[in-house]
């Protein structure tokens, strides 16, 4: 089950990623993930990718494709994965299907997340983060037991770097400009496109999206 989430910033792709991803134990992968650990341990990619992760900014597709196409040759993506974030722009879109022929492959389904701008906001300012074990929460829909200490480790919750009122409003205008034209360039014919809305309880949109899954 090969699976490409599109959607806006907080509409929930992270976290119905990682619910698919336990549900059909196939691996999850995030180019967010990986280049923020990547930043945490101060590598010459976090490094790259810093700035413009920090200013809501798209990090180059060429070290974004980097990531990817080392990444899908793992053996563990044999029986399939969850693109989070992946492809974000028409070139990456190309990109994918340059690889996946390579592979012999191709993407299976096609998920779109739809939600209100005021939603979003509300869900990226009210996210929290362990800046430990990386587990996330959301101070009104998915509240720690106790406010900010992780209920998986004890770790601090935090907000992301690219939670700033400035970081958000660029974030918002860079899926508008360049990431939002994929879902003209994935609802075509002979492409299983689904646009969900991401307008309910976290198991709600996941039982929707289990049940576009399962009708095939
Ligand atoms: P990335 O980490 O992918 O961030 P994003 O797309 O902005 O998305 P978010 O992680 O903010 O939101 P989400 O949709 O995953 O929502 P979540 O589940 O967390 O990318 C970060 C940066 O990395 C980019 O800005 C860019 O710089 C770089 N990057 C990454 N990929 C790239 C690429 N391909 N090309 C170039 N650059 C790239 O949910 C949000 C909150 O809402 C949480 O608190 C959650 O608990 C809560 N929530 C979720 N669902 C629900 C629900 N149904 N009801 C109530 N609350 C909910």
């Amino acid at each position: 089950m090969r699976i490409v989430f599109l959607g806006p910033p907080g509409a929930g792709k992270g976290t119905q990623a990682k619910l698919i991803c336990e549900e059909y134990n196939i691996p999850h992968i995030s180019p967010g993930d990986i280049l923020r650990q990547a930043k945490k341990n101060e590598t010459v990619l976090g490094l790259k990718a810093k700035s413009y992760m920090d200013q809501g900014l798209l990090v180059p597709d060429d070290i974004i494709l980097g990531i990817i196409e080392e990444r899908l040759k793992q053996e563990d993506c044999k029986t399939g994965y969850v693109l989070d974030g992946f492809p974000r722009t028409i070139y990456q879109a190309n990109a994918l299907e340059d690889m996946l022929k390579g592979l012999d492959t191709d993407i299976a389904y096609i998920l779109s997340l739809e939600l209100s701008e005021k939603e979003l906001v509300k869900r990226l300012g009210g996210r929290r983060v362990c800046e430990d074990c990386g587990q996330e929460f959301h101070i009104e829909f998915k509240p720690p037991k106790q406010p900010d200490i992780c209920d998986n480790c004890g770790g601090n919750l935090i907000q992301r770097s690219d939670a700033s009122a400035c970081a958000i409003e660029k974030r918002f205008s860079e899926y508008k400009e360049k990431t939002s034209p994929l879902i003209e360039y994935y609802n075509r014919p002979g492409r299983k496109f689904y646009s969900i809305s991401a307008d309910t309880g976290i198991q709600e949109v996941f039982a929707s999206i289990k049940r576009v899954l399962e009708a095939d």
